[in-house]
């Protein structure tokens, strides 16, 4: 049978994802010595890592040429189409913020503000259940930068420790948008074909999650 694959979300996510599979008895070798390869077996050669860019994760899955993915809940939230959530792996913690230049009130006056983002969707979908009529920019990133130079009244993006927006004079406004983690995301049709190669690698990563917090 072919290799179960499982696409992670290079960088910090693929670096957590990789230390909780090797807790969980998987030999992570080659993926630790990948230099620029991308597609990387791990423990016996029954699961197969493809290193890939956040939303390219869920075009993978979603199109059935990768059975599994960790990805952040806010590319999901940005991206979100057909696959499925099965687990919060816990880690990759963060939330959705408002923020804008310390000492503006960003909500005085009527004129529709400019918001600079990494997520259009999100922020379109924030500032709707508000009721408020925005104008977005998308930004590829360090948006921190828009409200800096003029090009936005504020952003919404992701925050972990506060520190960038601290360090560049933005303060948060709101973040109460969402709690953000990594989460494991499954090809429907996977899940049905695969289903106890799947459950049987979820619940070892679930039961490393749960001695990791
Ligand atoms: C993210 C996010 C913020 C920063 C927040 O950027 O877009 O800029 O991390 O983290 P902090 O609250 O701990 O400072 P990332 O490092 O992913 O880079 P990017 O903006 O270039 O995408």
């Amino acid at each position: 049978m072919k290799p179960l694959r499982i696409a992670l979300t290079k960088g910090r996510l693929e670096k957590d994802t990789v230390k909780l599979l090797e807790a969980a008895g998987f030999d992570c070798t080659a993926v630790r010595e990948k230099g620029r390869k991308l597609i990387l077996p791990i423990g016996n050669g029954d699961i197969e890592v493809v290193l890939a860019k956040a939303a390219d994760v869920i075009t993978y899955v979603e199109n059935g040429v990768c059975d599994l993915g960790v990805v952040g809940k806010d590319t999901i939230m940005e991206n979100g189409r057909s696959f499925y959530e099965i687990l919060d792996l816990g880690f990759g913690k963060c939330r959705f913020a408002l923020a804008g230049k310390e000492g503006t009130d960003f909500f005085s006056g009527y004129d529709a503000r400019t918001i600079a983002t990494k997520y259009p969707n999100v922020t379109r979908n924030f500032f709707e259940n508000k009721g408020m009529d925005i104008r977005v920019i998308k930004i590829e990133g360090s948006v921190e930068l828009a409200p800096l130079l003029g090009l936005a009244d504020a952003i919404v993006d992701i925050v972990e420790t506060g520190s960038t927006l601290k360090e560049n004079g933005l303060v948060i406004i709101e973040d109460n948008v969402a709690p953000i983690s990594a989460r494991l995301i499954a090809n429907s049709a996977s899940l049905k074909l695969r289903k106890a190669e799947i459950e049987d690698l979820a619940d070892k990563m679930e039961t490393e999650r749960k001695k990791m917090q």
